[in-house]
């Protein structure tokens, strides 16, 4: 099965304003191309002590969160599947780990939660396999734990599955053996980045941390981490490209303005996530960035995003 069709090609990043019924019918209202929810684990989550999250550090670079997979647990989204889906877009569910009242190892947990979505009617689902904050170590950066989640995946689900993954940018032969095993695994497309893990700012007023959770350390995301972002976006187009593997990038990090959008679409993403940008500006913001990408488009001679995917050139 196709990747369902998401127009305009801007999402917001699962996580930011995707956790409550009412914030995922207001995505569902909004000008996105599709709703991402926040990513949901086996059971009902109250995530970490406050503060958890930052929305804006040291001059609006971005933000810093641990939030620790605050969710409403998979049978609640899939209740509320249906619904979502009268807003006439796809709904992709997010689909992620965290150790719970029970002994249900890591894969089974997250076979159950997709089955469930799948037959509730989600369009496609998003595999977190990148959450930096419950152990600061995401499963990603263990190749065997891709295999193990991601294999029985691909035996039992029939909807479109992309993986969600963290930053390689400190270990490319890592990426190296993670892109191969995505390229034999099939996976339908790759988002790219999660935040940057383990991140710390201070308020110098008081001289803390800024969160409590694990230390202060948190997840970095906004403009602070789209130069990497955009290094995730290519080093992934460019390894499938290159292969010959039809695998779909879909951007996500740093973006708030049209011009971050373009950029990734420049670097190979053929849709975009817009997580801590979202948080600042509420859902209005897909409309802003979808208009202003357009109109770059125009300014440039484009008629379309499609034009441009992949089409950096070298300096
Ligand atoms: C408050 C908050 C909660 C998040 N929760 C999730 C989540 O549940 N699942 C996930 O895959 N990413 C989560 N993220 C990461 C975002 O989806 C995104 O990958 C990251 O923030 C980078 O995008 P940005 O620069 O646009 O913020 C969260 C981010 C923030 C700020």
């Amino acid at each position: 099965m196709g990747i369902p069709k998401i127009h305009p090609p801007i999402t917001n990043a699962s996580g930011p304003l995707s956790v409550t019924e009412e914030e995922l019918h207001a995505l569902g209202r909004s000008g996105a191309g599709a709703v991402v929810t926040k990513s949901m684990t086996h059971c009902p989550r109250e995530g970490n002590p406050e503060p958890r999250l930052a929305p804006r550090i040291n001059h609006d670079v971005g933000s810093i969160n641990s939030m620790g997979l605050n969710n409403l647990g998979y049978k609640r989204y899939a209740e509320l599947v249906p619904a979502l889906k009268q807003h006439g877009k796809p709904v992709i569910a997010s689909v992620s780990y965290a150790p719970c009242g029970h002994d249900l190892p890591l894969e089974e947990q997250y076979l159950v939660i997709a089955q469930a979505l799948e037959e509730a009617g989600a369009d496609m689902l998003e595999i977190n396999l990148s959450t930096p904050n419950l152990t600061g170590i995401p499963i990603a950066t263990d190749p065997e734990n891709v295999r193990r989640v991601m294999e029985p995946l691909k035996r039992a689900i029939r909807i479109p599955m992309s993986v969600k993954m963290p930053p390689y940018n400190n270990s490319l032969a890592l990426f190296e053996e993670v892109a191969s095993l995505l390229v034999e695994l099939e996976v339908d497309a790759v988002v790219t980045m999660n935040s940057e893990p383990n991140a710390l700012d201070i308020d110098l007023k008081t001289r803390t941390k800024l969160i409590r959770p694990r230390g202060g350390y948190g997840g970095l995301g906004g403009p602070a981490i789209l130069p990497i972002a955009l290094g995730e976006v290519h080093r992934f187009y460019r390894y499938f490209r290159d292969r010959g593997a039809e695998i779909p990038v879909w951007g996500c990090g740093g973006i708030a303005t049209p011009e971050d959008a373009v950029k990734h679409f420049l670097a190979g993403a053929s849709a975009v996530q817009v997580g801590t940008a979202l948080l600042w500006e509420g859902p209005g913001i897909f409309e802003r960035l979808w208009g202003g990408v357009e109109r770059w488009l125009r300014e440039h001679g484009f008629s379309s995003v499609e034009e441009i995917i992949g089409t950096v050139r070298d300096a």
